[in-house]
C-alpha cells in the first residue's frame, strides 16, 4: 500500500511514522509513507498555503491551488493510477473499524490534513472521494487525524500483524476485549482470578467470552445488537444478566431486614 500525507507540518510526522509497528512495515517494505509539504507547491512569491474568506469573517482558509498542484503531482508520481483522496475533517464521516477494513484493501491513499479555520470548499468538492472525522470534537488541523488514519489502516495490511492478532481483538470480532493479565500473579492485594493459572483450557475460553460478554453489556450494549452471537454466547449472556440482577438485589439495603 502506498499512502500519501499532504501537509502544512510535515515535521509532525517525523516521529509518529518511524517508530514501532508502522516503522517496521515501512522497513519491511509492506507500506508505503510519503509526506509532502504543500506549501513547497505555492508558487506565488511568499509560498502563501492561506487566504483570507471571500465574503469577510474572521481567520484564514486553505488555498486551492497548492493543494491541488501536489495531489495531482502525487498522482503523476503514481503513474495516473487511481487513489482514494481522504480530507480529514470534522465534518466528514466518523471512522470506524469497517472504514479503516475498506481502506486498507486500496492501493493507494492521498491524505489531505486540512488546517487553519477552514479550507477551500473547491478542495472538499472536487478532490477528495472521502471526508473522514476521527470523532466528534475539533482539533487545529488533520494532522493527528492523519496520524490515526494510517495507524488504524497499517494495522490491517497483510503482513503488518498476525492473523491471530486481528481476529481476537476487539471490533474484529464484535465484542470489546476480555481482561488480560500478567506476572506477577498477585499485585498490591489484586490477584489475577484463579482459572487463568488453572491450566485448563476450555474453562479459560469460556471465561473469557463470559467476560466479553458482560463488558460489552456493560459498557458497549450497542455492539450486542450487531454481534453474531452462538447459543453458547446467548447462555453466558443470560447467566451474567442473571448475577448481575442477584448482586442488584443483594446490595439493595431494602432486602436487609426481609
Ligand atoms: N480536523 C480537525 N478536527 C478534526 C477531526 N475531529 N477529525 C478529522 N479532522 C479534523
Amino acid at each position: 500500500m502506498r499512502i500519501d500525507i499532504l501537509t502544512v507540518f510535515p515535521e509532525m510526522f517525523q516521529e509518529a511514522l518511524s517508530g514501532s509497528i508502522i516503522g517496521k512495515a515501512r522497513e519491511k517494505g509492506l507500506i508505503k509513507i510519503n509526506v509532502y509539504n504543500i506549501r513547497d507547491f505555492a508558487t506565488d512569491k511568499h509560498r502563501m498555503t492561506d487566504d483570507y474568506p471571500f465574503g469577510g469573517g474572521k481567520g484564514m482558509i486553505m488555498k486551492p491551488e497548492p493543494v491541488f498542484a501536489a495531489v495531482e503531482h502525487v498522482l503523476e508520481d503514481a503513474k495516473g493510477k487511481p487513489a482514494r483522496v481522504i480530507l480529514m475533517t470534522p465534518q466528514g464521516k466518523t471512522l470506524d473499524q469497517d472504514t479503516v477494513r475498506d481502506l486498507a484493501e486500496e492501493e493507494h491513499m492521498i491524505i489531505i490534513c486540512g488546517r487553519y479555520e477552514g479550507i477551500d470548499e473547491r478542495i472538499r468538492c472536487s478532490l477528495a472521494t472521502d471526508e473522514i472525522s476521527i470523532g466528534d470534537y475539533v482539533l487545529t488541523g488533520g494532522e493527528l487525524p492523519a496520524m490515526v488514519l494510517v495507524d488504524a489502516v497499517t494495522r490491517f495490511v497483510p503482513g503488518v500483524l498476525s492473523e491471530e492478532t486481528l481476529i481476537s481483538e476487539s471490533f474484529t470480532s464484535g465484542l470489546l476485549d476480555y481482561p488480560q493479565y500478567t506476572r506477577p500473579r498477585e499485585f498490591r492485594g489484586m490477584a489475577v482470578p484463579d482459572v487463568l493459572v488453572s491450566g485448563d483450557h476450555e474453562k479459560i475460553r469460556l471465561w473469557r467470552r463470559k467476560q466479553s460478554l458482560a463488558r460489552t453489556l456493560e459498557r458497549r450494549p450497542d455492539l450486542l445488537d450487531m454481534a453474531s452471537l452462538s447459543e453458547e454466547d446467548l447462555k453466558l449472556l443470560d447467566e451474567i444478566k442473571k448475577e448481575k440482577f442477584s448482586d442488584l438485589t443483594r446490595e439493595d439495603p431494602g432486602n436487609e431486614h426481609d
